[in-house]
């Protein structure tokens, strides 16, 4: 992980920066360090240690490295690189100087590697020693992801733009297909992703007017979800990158529900991401980028799965989130059914629930008696979603949360939205939910996904497999 050290952090930087120079300590003023606008210290931590930093003086579009450190264990790793690469992609700047010992020579390769040259040198710079003054220019490029998704029964492919635009998203769903049978038929659905995804690609690129030579990753979703579905976009991907010669990205699915709420804003840490989809029901505290802490969430099946169900039940038709939200439209809150995990912790549970249902709607058909489906939907939704409500204000007063997320198929909900809403404005906490387009499955969102990991240079290799069940927290 990579992440700007503050006040905290400091000991670990002066401990570090001793390991590596006796001196280190006494070089640094640190009051003026955590002071200074100008100057960061960006640090490189692996489980949890911090085993690398990087120093550099900012001056309008010019920065100047003043020190990087690699602890001497953790060498040869790309630390360094990945240090520079982070300040590089992630700041608006054109060029980087700084000034090496002339004998230093592992240090010169080292820079010379990551494109810096010499400008000139500074004679007895160091007293003793001559200096290199080296210089990298950077062309502020803009960063395009292809990103594609097909994890379920949507092929969709989109362009992102610096992790934060979409270009250009193309969603192909196969709803009405699976609609006839009630679920997504796993068969069916891989082999319409084969049919259709070269012709989803043209589509997207014709639309943005760009080429797959245009982009600077490809990304792809890996997993969860159902396999062969998710080894079409997989072998897709792994194809593209192969042939145009673009680094491959592998992006969970799970964490591309969460960063779609980069899309239309940027996400602020720390914060409470709930994650409401067909296959998960969490409360995750996220402090960075890709540090996921799931602090509570569902024991048995997720709240998607759950309106899937009571639509089976109640008749409706696939997909059945929708449907029960319509039907509970014109409905009232009539049917009693039993209030799930009713206690202080952020526990939650959906199979009681579902399964009182099942039990009430085969009950009342025995007795002769007709269903009130819409009163049975508007029944069960307000039970579902209260739960979702109770234990994101327990979560929220827990952890002291100041911003909210909500992530995943199931945040298309608009009494959810409403009352997450009421809740967030009740403990003046900032709330990003996903507009409607991006709440559901959705290339943009893997696109914006891939970003922090384009930023690290986190590229999978050819060998990517797909997986059915990888999770991120
Ligand atoms: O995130 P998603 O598109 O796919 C997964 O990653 O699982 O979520 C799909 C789930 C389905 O269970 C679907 O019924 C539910 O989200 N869903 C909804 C709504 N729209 C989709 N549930 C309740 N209300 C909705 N408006
Ligand atoms: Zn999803």
């Amino acid at each position: 992980m990579i992440k700007e050290l503050v006040i905290d952090d400091f000991q670990d930087f002066l401990k570090l920066g001793k390991m590596v120079n006796n001196n280190f300590g006494n070089l640094y003023d640190l009051d003026n360090l955590l002071n200074s606008k100008a100057d960061k210290v960006i640090g490189y931590y692996e489980n949890g240690l911090l085993v690398g930093f990087i120093h550099i003086s900012i001056s309008f579009d010019v920065v100047d490295i003043v020190n990087i450190v690699v602890d001497d264990k953790y060498r040869r790793k790309g630390i360094g690189t990945k240090l520079l690469n982070y300040i590089i992609l992630s700041k608006d700047i054109a060029e980087i100087w700084l000034e090496v010992r002339k004998s230093n020579k592992s240090a010169i390769s080292f820079y010379e590697k990551n494109g810096f040259s010499l400008v000139r040198v500074r004679s007895n710079y160091y007293g003793d020693e001559d200096a290199l003054i080296m210089k990298r220019d950077v062309n502020m490029k803009d960063v395009y992801i292809l990103a594609i998704e097909s994890s379920c029964d949507e092929t969709s492919i989109a362009i992102i733009k610096n992790g934060h635009e979409c270009v250009q998203l193309t969603v192909l769903t196969q709803m009405d297909t699976h609609s006839e049978y009630g679920g997504v038929v796993p068969e069916i659905a891989s082999r319409m992703h084969t049919e259709n995804i070269t012709m989803v690609l043209e589509e997207t690129l014709t639309k943005a007017k760009m080429k797959v030579e245009d982009m600077d990753a490809i990304a792809v979703t890996y997993s969860p979800g159902l396999l062969g579905s998710l080894l079409v976009g997989v072998e897709f991907a792994k194809t593209l990158s192969f042939v145009y010669n673009k680094p491959l990205i592998a992006v969970n699915h799970i964490a591309g529900h969460i960063y779609a709420n980069n899309l239309e804003g940027n996400l602020q840490f720390p914060l409470l991401a709930l994650v409401v989809s067909g296959g998960h029901t969490d409360l995750i505290i996220m402090k960075d980028d890709y540090v996921f802490e799931k602090v509570g969430g569902t024991l048995d099946d997720a709240i998607g799965e759950c309106y899937d169900k009571v639509a089976r039940v109640l008749g409706l038709k696939y997909p059945g989130g929708p449907n029960v939200e319509k039907e509970a439209l014109n409905g009232k809150y009539t049917y009693d059914l039993p209030i799930p995990m009713n206690d202080d912790s952020l526990n939650i549970s959906y199979s009681g629930l579902k399964s009182s249902i099942i039990n009430l709607v085969h009950n009342e058909k025995q007795r002769g008696n007709e269903i009130r489906k819409e009163d049975l939907a508007k029944s069960f939704q307000e039970v579902a979603i209260d739960q979702l409500v109770r234990k994101s204000e327990i979560a929220i007063k827990k952890y002291k949360v100041k911003n909210m997320i909500v992530a995943g198929g199931v945040s298309a909900n608009k009494m959810l939205r409403e009352k997450i809403k009421e809740l967030t404005d009740k403990y003046d906490i900032n709330l990003s939910i996903p507009s409607m387009l991006f709440c559901t499955d959705n290339a943009a969102m893997i696109g914006a996904a891939a970003y922090p990991l384009y930023l690290r240079k986190e590229f999978a290799n050819l060998d990517l497999n797909a997986s059915s069940n990888q999770e991120i927290y």
